[in-house]
């Protein structure tokens, strides 16, 4: 089958395409021929093996999947003996290991059913970003109807599932973006937008009840501001550091030692994915609540370029890549 392959980690010049084996699978798992493959952060520090933090659980000395990529939608080519759930045929969408490949194994219990009024590009932009969106939203965050909830970074990957999560819960939704993604993060329901280029987050005098940072580029301090006082600070990530052992992550280890000590609770994200997440998002889906917004699409043979877009750190919605 052709794969996206890395031998070690490095920039992301060095992927090529190879024939390489179709994966076998173990028994709880599941062999899908992928379509679509979501494009994200996470897989560009996998593949960079950037910040050096992340080697510790993927690979110390080398990427311990030689194909990259997790989001995945596709149809079931074969399951595990284990597996009761899935049939050859179905159409699944989820998270497995080297999803930028022709075939990709997952787990079957990081796999649902692919909503029904989504294409498999569409379904692909969902299982990483809306899965820390709804960790955001409805865990950390708490969101409750009539809660003024802000979301920084709005009209990214999470950003996008964000807001539409918040509206679907009862939130009052500020989404805060650049200029050029204001109508559309207008557009996926926030009740009001703000132009992070003319105006920040403290400069309007208003307090939210969660603020979710997805941008990253803020200082708790900062951020903090615009808390009232029991607010809660989702901390989702952030490409803004530069140290190569941290990238940042310095700030999520400083909110989780300074919360226990302040009135506001400060929650650095780590993301769970699972069956029954997919499915809480799918019924939000097939209602009509939550639509990806799917930005740039790549062919596999591009999916450097596709992370690349990713690099600056300003890409609209989801990139997905198509197989
Ligand atoms: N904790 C977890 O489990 C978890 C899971 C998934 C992802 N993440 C992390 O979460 C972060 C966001 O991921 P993503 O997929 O949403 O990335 P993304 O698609 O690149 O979105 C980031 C957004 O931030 C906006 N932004 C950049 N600078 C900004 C600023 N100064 N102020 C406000 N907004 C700004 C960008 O657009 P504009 O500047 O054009 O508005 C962009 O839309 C990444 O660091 C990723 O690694 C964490």
């Amino acid at each position: 089958m052709r794969a996206i392959v890395q031998d070690r980690y490095g920039p992301t010049e060095m992927l090529r395409l190879q024939d390489v084996d179709v994966p076998k699978i173990g028994a709880d798992e599941v062999l899908v021929r992928v379509h679509a493959s979501g494009v994200d952060p996470g897989v560009w520090h996998l593949v960079t093996g950037l910040p050096y933090l992340v080697r510790l659980g993927f690979g110390l000395f080398r990427p311990a999947s030689r194909v990259p990529g997790m989001d995945l939608a596709g149809v079931v080519e074969a399951v595990g003996s284990n597996v009761e759930r899935f049939t050859p045929g179905d159409e699944v969408f989820g998270t497995g290991r080297g999803s930028y490949a022709e075939y990709a194994s997952a787990p079957a219990n990081r796999l649902a059913p692919k909503p029904r009024n989504l294409t498999f590009e569409q379904a692909a932009a969902v299982p990483i970003s809306g899965q820390t969106a709804l960790a955001a939203v409805r865990d950390a965050g708490q969101v409750r109807p009539g809660k003024r909830v802000l979301v920084i970074g709005a009209g990214g990957g999470v950003g996008t599932f964000a807001v539409q999560l918040a509206k679907a819960l009862g939130a009052h939704v500020t989404g805060m973006c650049s200029t050029g993604k204001l109508d559309l993060v207008r557009s996926i329901g926030a009740d009001e937008v703000v132009d992070y280029t003319r105006t920040d987050i403290t400069d309007r005098g208003q307090r939210y009840d969660v603020v979710i940072d997805t941008a990253g580029n803020r200082r708790l301090a900062q951020l903090r501001l615009a808390l009232v006082p029991t607010g809660v600070l989702v901390l989702v990530g952030g490409e803004a550091g530069t140290g190569k052992w941290l990238w940042g992550f310095d700030r999520q280890l400083r909110a989780l030692l300074l919360s226990p000590l302040v009135s506001q609770r400060l929650v650095p994200l780590l993301s769970r994915e699972s069956t029954e997440n997919l499915v809480a998002l799918t019924e939000l889906i097939e209602a009509g609540a939550l639509t990806p917004v799917v930005g740039r699409t790549y062919p596999l043979t591009e999916v450097a370029e596709a992370l690349r877009h990713l690099e600056d750190g300003h890409s609209t919605g989801k990139t997905v890549v198509t197989i």
